[in-house]
């Protein structure tokens, strides 16, 4: 209980004494806090929402702020933001209640900074739940999310006709067909295939090249440009097209990077030589590093693509640079106006792909009528699967660009290129592209776009990048070195069951000596994607998002079926026991009681099956695991598409848009002297052919340091890098043959039909904006520089998208409601009639920029992260082999505790605390150290490859940009 006795001295106290938590005024933080926590514990936890209009949107009641963030928590609460990231311990040891901790009178699970993480994990699964529940729209099978098939509720279905194989598809004779349901078997099952066909064995087609992206937004609010209802009508009157408000302009404006010596930068061309005086400035995130922008752009090749082999269609159209607002009046812009912005009126750029162009179908459900699909769809032109077809294929004509090894098949061909001495070099690299320029006349050419002309081989080849060549060279190395330990252990025990299985023959132990070299490639393949997925999950994200919160949940959804005890589980537990459990309905028909229930993780989820448990799927370490190839609903039985079939959504490429990430010059370092930059190269400079050329050059080894060292940019207003909004495209065959890509950024998604900002946050059940001002971090002092800054900024949106009168009496949208219940309209809370700032029409990239309120560490805007969650956790929970099927009859024991133990061996665990936590040497770290032992002395003591190297890291969290003691020279810390 509670001892009211400190309350007795405190307001004598509070004159003179500061804040402390344990100053009079702490104590009666505290003490309120406490109190607080009685409260909320009587009240129980919130439902999970039933309808779109009554979800958690991030921000809880006053009392349940006050239990978990004390007066900060307290008076952001009126915040647009969520509330999470003002409670104790989210941020970094400032927001600890140390003090506090020690004499709060709650049990001792119950301190404040328990509360406050353990807090924001519940947020977080109430967001998640949601998330699944709300945000899920299929193109292909709507309809049967609405209707259900008369037996079972759309939510729950399983499996869809709409996910078969056509007749015409060249593996229809291998699946069969059984009870209408088509059913993949043996070898289809065995491995990932090319196409991403059968991974859910019974969809077939899901996820598979060239079906159709999907969204998380109702359909009818996609194409609001479009205007096709009165909701979108209301909400943008005739303000958007395609080209406005004018994306050159938006880019000029709100994109560029300012420049302190215009001319050493050069647009982004750098200086003659690579000489090292040039200079572009850009703003820096001080805890992620350059390999964490290419590992993004390395992942979103494996996940999605619009274009076909680098093309767009044929068909051309003007990019902008024509108008703008000048006092909220439209104006044209004159040539001297477009020459002092920078921007050019003759650009222009080829349309994008449609699939399906004409209007959507409709149909009736319970006396409402709904779209069965988005105005207009587009494909994803690769695998949606975490598959690394990146790198091995993803149709036909990719793989030919895959070389195998003709010594060795199962292997991936690597020769030597460069002069380095590493002692990884004998790994070698990949081979240029063939364009049998000087050839035989037998050579056959690689199929390539010309534009690829020179770069290394592989099966992703667009956009190509010296961050690509570098992850492709690495990866391609881990994938001969797992082969060659596999040949290894076949060598010492060829006779040793080596844990694969054939489901065409399940009962036949295979040796490893039997092992062929086809099988081991496949088998080296789903190595390598799942070390990606685990890289991408524990390490890239938990950098990305650099707080306590995320470190517990981000390796809760890798190991939280193994860990005891796992916060996040208890959290969990506390939702499904507490709210799910009680309603029939969440146990008995829907996928929600029985995932969640299973314990905080989906990595491995149905991997083990026990005989008086049939339907969990978690990990229960004491009982016999009786999973059985044998049976189709144990390889199959772990995945979770909750009523959706899995494919990326269009919103999903629309928060990857992570150009400002990019620096324009690239500080290159030698391993022999890490401290010195020895050359800046523009980045520019390395896409292409120039790539692989730059990889030549400096060899695997010393890019790895420099792109390790050096910082990215801040994804944030006017930091695009100078380069790309001045890209040579020649493929365009334009006036200019140059494109703005920050302004196309903005086109394609127009294209695409991505509701604009305000409408997206509402849809993904965020809190609306209001005017441009809410942008602003309310946390920030008065009058401060960043303060001054960011309302620079707001000043600059306002200009750029303009205001008008409202009119109260337009309802624009039925994904939300004001907090009265009443509709939300036109006014946004404003009295009707005035002036208000065109917060709606707001690009959704410009938006999340303009995000300057964020969680501590966050790399990302609240609302990217809100996409995040959504997708991160189904690209793992549909994936078979992530859950029922991460399993040594698949993956082999050496694959399949490689995966689990980040290479050969037991696991690894670093010396000492990182973060208050026992950590292990890192996936990305182990795979560097195996291909590149040269970077050993470099690597010793850095923790997460995607924190800049020579960041001393500090205390819990710290964002300080402060060098270790042997970086005391480097000169980025001057
Ligand atoms: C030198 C570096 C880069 C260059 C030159 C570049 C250039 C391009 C180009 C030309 C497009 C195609 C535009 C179109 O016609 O639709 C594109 C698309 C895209 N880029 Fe980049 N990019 C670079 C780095 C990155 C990075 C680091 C990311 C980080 C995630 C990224 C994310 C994307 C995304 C998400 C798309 C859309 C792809 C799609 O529509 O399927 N890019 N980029």
């Amino acid at each position: 209980m509670f001892n009211y006795r400190n309350l007795l001295f405190v307001p004598v106290a509070l004159s003179f004494t500061a804040w402390t938590p344990t100053s009079p005024k702490g104590i009666l933080e505290r003490i309120s806090s406490d109190k607080a926590c009685i409260k909320v514990a009587e009240k129980g936890l919130r439902p999970l929402a039933k309808q779109q209009t009554e979800r958690f949107l991030g921000k809880v009641d006053k009392d349940t702020a006050n239990c978990r963030g004390g007066d900060k928590a307290m008076k952001n609460r009126d915040s647009v933001w969520i509330d999470w990231a003002n409670y104790w311990g989210t941020g970094d040891v400032n927001s600890k209640a140390e003090g506090m901790e020690a004499i709060t009178e709650l049990g001792n699970h119950l301190k404040p900074n328990g509360r406050g993480i353990d807090g924001t994990l519940v947020d977080l699964e109430y967001q998640r739940m949601e998330l699944l529940r709300f945000n899920l729209y299929d193109n292909k099978t709507f309809e049967n999310y609405v209707k259900g098939d008369g037996k079972t509720p759309g939510p729950v279905l399983k499996t869809w006709e709409a996910m078969r194989l056509p007749a015409t598809h060249p593996q229809f004779q291998q699946v069969t067909s059984d009870n209408g349901v088509q059913v993949c078997k043996g070898d289809l099952i065995r491995y990932r295939n090319l196409t991403g066909i059968c991974n859910d064995i019974y969809n077939p087609a899901m996820g598979s090249t060239n079906q159709l992206f999907a969204r998380n937004v109702r359909f009818e609010s996609t194409f609001p440009d479009l205007g096709k209802n009165d909701l979108v009508l209301n909400r943008h009157a005739n303000r958007l097209s395609l080209l406005k408000p004018d994306p050159q302009i938006i880019s000029r404006k709100l994109f560029t990077r300012a420049q302190e010596k215009p001319e050493a930068c050069n647009f982004g061309q750098g200086l003659p030589d690579n000489s090292k005086n040039a200079q572009c400035d850009y703003k820096k995130a001080p805890f992620f590093n350059v390999l964490a922008a290419y590992w993004i752009q390395f992942m979103t090749h494996d996940w999605f693509y619009h274009l076909r082999e680098g093309q767009n269609t044929e068909a051309k159209m003007p990019v902008g640079c024509v108008s703008q607002l000048v006092n909220n009046q439209e104006q044209p812009v004159t040539a001297d106006q477009a020459a002092k912005l920078g921007c050019r009126p003759n650009d222009k750029v080829d349309v994008a792909f449609v699939a399906q162009p004409e209007p959507a179908p409709t149909f009736e459900h319970e006396g409402k009528t709904y779209l069965s699909r988005a105005h207009r769809t587009t494909e994803n032109n690769v695998t949606a699967w975490w598959d690394a077809s990146q790198l091995y294929g993803f149709d036909e004509l990719s793989l030919k660009r895959v070389k195998r090894d003709p010594n060795d098949s199962a292997k991936l061909l690597m020769i030597p290129r460069g002069k380095h001495t590493g002692a990884g070099e004998y790994l070698g690299y990949l081979p240029v592209f063939d364009s049998c320029e000087n050839s035989k006349a037998d050579c056959v050419a690689d199929p390539i776009n010309s534009a690829w002309k020179g770069q290394e081989a592989a099966a992703f080849a667009d956009n190509w990048t010296i961050g690509l060549s570098f992850y492709h060279n690495l990866f391609v190395r881990e994938h001969n070195l797992f082969v060659d330990a596999f040949r290894a252990k076949a060598a010492a025990t060829p006779q040793a069951d080596s844990g694969l299985r054939n489901p065409a023959k399940p009962d036949q132990v295979i040796v490893y000596q039997n092992v062929s070299n086809e099988e081991l490639f496949q088998i080296a393949r789903l190595v390598i994607a799942a070390e990606i997925a685990k890289i991408h999950t524990t390490e890239w994200t938990t950098q990305l998002l650099y707080d306590e919160p995320l470190y517990l949940g981000m390796n809760a959804n890798w190991n939280g079926l193994l860990e005891k005890d796992n916060p996040v589980s208890n959290v969990l537990e506390k939702i499904v026991v507490n709210r799910l459990a009680k309603s029939p309905v969440e146990t008995k028909a829907n996928q929600f009681y029985s995932v969640f229930a299973s314990g905080a993780g989906i990595f491995g989820l149905g991997s083990h099956r026990y005989q008086d448990h049939p339907g969990f799927l978690g990990l229960l370490p004491d009982k016999k695991d009786i999973w059985d190839l044998r049976n189709p609903e144990h390889i199959n039985g772990g995945i979770n598409h909750f009523g959706s079939p899995f494919n990326f959504p269009e919103e999903f490429t629309t928060v990857y848009r992570l150009h400002p990430l990019l620096p324009d010059l690239l500080e290159f370092r030698e391993l022999q002297n890490p401290n010195l930059i020895s050359k800046k190269i523009p980045v520019i400079s390395t896409f292409r052919g120039k790539a692989t050329q730059a990889m030549t050059d400096g060899g695997l080894g010393s890019w790895a340091l420099s792109m390790g060292r050096q910082r990215l940019g801040l994804l944030t207003l006017q930091n695009h890098a100078q380069f790309l909004q001045n890209l040579d495209l020649p493929r365009l065959q334009t006036e200019t043959n140059k494109i703005d890509i920050a302004a196309l950024d903005l086109i394609r998604d127009r294209e695409r039909g991505v509701p604009r900002f305000n409408e997206f946050r509402r849809q993904y059940g965020l809190t609306q904006l209001t005017s441009f001002d809410d942008f602003i971090d309310q946390r920030l002092e008065k009058g401060s520089a960043e303060q001054k800054e960011q309302t620079r900024m707001i000043g600059l949106l306002r200009e750029v998208y303009g205001q008008h009168k409202c009119d109260a009496s337009k309802v624009i949208t039925d994904a939300q409601l004001n907090a009265d219940g009443s509709a939300i309209n036109d006014c946004l809370g404003h009295p009707d009639g005035t002036l208000i700032d065109n917060i709606e029409d707001v690009d959704t990239v410009v938006g999340w920029l303009s995000e300057f309120t964020r969680p501590h560490g966050f790399a990302i805007s609240e609302t990217q992260f809100h996409v995040f969650i959504l997708n991160a956790s189904r690209r793992l929970f549909s994936d078979r082999f992530f859950t029922s099927s991460f399993r040594p009859e698949f993956y082999s024991i050496l694959g399949h505790q490689w995966v689990m133990n980040n290479g050969p061996g037991p696991k690894q665990m670093e010396p000492g605390l990182y973060n208050g936590h026992k950590v292990e040497v890192s996936p990305l770290k182990r795979i560097m150290l195996r291909t590149m032992p040269e970077l050993s002395g470099q690597l010793a003591d850095v923790r997460n490859i995607f924190d800049p190297w020579a960041r001393d890291r500090g205390e819990y969290y710290s964002l300080k940009w402060k060098p270790k003691t042997a970086a005391v020279s480097d000169e980025s810390f001057q």
